[in-house]
């Protein structure tokens, strides 16, 4: 382009080809230089978070708090909404309670089956487990993931989830923001 430019000498032809250079340059440079582990940390930040991993929990109880302890109260995962006798919605509504201290949302407060447990995973074991359709309740492509994560009231909460309960430090957005540059790269997993 440059050359094409010297060519014709013309400055208005020149700046042209200069925006049109940024303009290719500006879209997504990340996705092609970076690598899976690069790629993935931020969103690795996420998806290892207490507030996902407590839910996202690998026993047969979900788990709660930053240490991750067994939920008190003796609830159990049962069909994933707890057991017959204790649901997971007899006490957690569909927003949090007004004291933030009991957790909820406008999904249906339940854990995900085990295929979905996150939790004693390392980010890359994660990664594999989140983006295999025979695991991840067939979602074929990273954009039905970015899809689930847009859409799904359980993983906002997270961001907002009561009480004095941390957040994953990576605002929302940005964490959609890099679920999007990965999905461009291909989704890859660090190894
Ligand atoms: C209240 C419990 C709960 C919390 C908290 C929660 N999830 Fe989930 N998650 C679920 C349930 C239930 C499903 C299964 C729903 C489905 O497949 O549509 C699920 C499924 C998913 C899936 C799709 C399946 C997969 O394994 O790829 C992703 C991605 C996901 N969650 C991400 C997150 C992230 C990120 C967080 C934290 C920011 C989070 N979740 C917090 C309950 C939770
Ligand atoms: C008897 C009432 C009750 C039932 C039933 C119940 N919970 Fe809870 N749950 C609570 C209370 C209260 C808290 C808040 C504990 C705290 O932080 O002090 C809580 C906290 C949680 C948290 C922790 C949030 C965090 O990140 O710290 C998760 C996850 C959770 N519950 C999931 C479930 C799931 C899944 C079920 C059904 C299988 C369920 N709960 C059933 C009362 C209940």
């Amino acid at each position: 382009m440059y050359f094409l430019s010297a060519i014709l000498d013309l400055p208005n032809v020149r700046s042209a080809c200069i925006a049109v250079t940024l303009l290719a340059c500006s879209w997504s440079p990340a996705a092609f230089s970076a690598t899976p582990e690069e790629l993935f940390k931020p969103i690795a930040g996420v998806v290892t978070h207490p507030r996902c991993l407590n839910c996202h929990a690998s026993g047969d109880f979900p788990t709660q708090g930053d240490k991750q302890v067994r939920h008190t109260q003796m609830v159990m995962r049962g069909d994933g909404h707890g057991l017959p006798t204790l649901r997971c919605v007899s006490c957690h509504q569909t927003s949090n309670s007004a004291d933030g201290r009991i957790p909820g949302a406008r999904e249906g407060w339940q854990m995900p089956p085990k295929s979905m447990a996150w939790a004693g995973l390392s980010a890359a074991q994660i990664c594999a487990v989140m983006t295999n359709p025979a695991k991840n309740g067939n979602r074929k492509t990273s954009q039905d993931l970015i899809d689930h994560m847009l859409k799904d009231d359980l993983v906002h909460w997270a961001w907002a989830p009561g009480l004095d309960r941390t957040s994953p430090s990576l605002p929302f957005d940005q964490f959609i923001d890099a679920l999007k540059t990965w999905s461009k790269a291909g989704a890859p997993c660090p190894k």
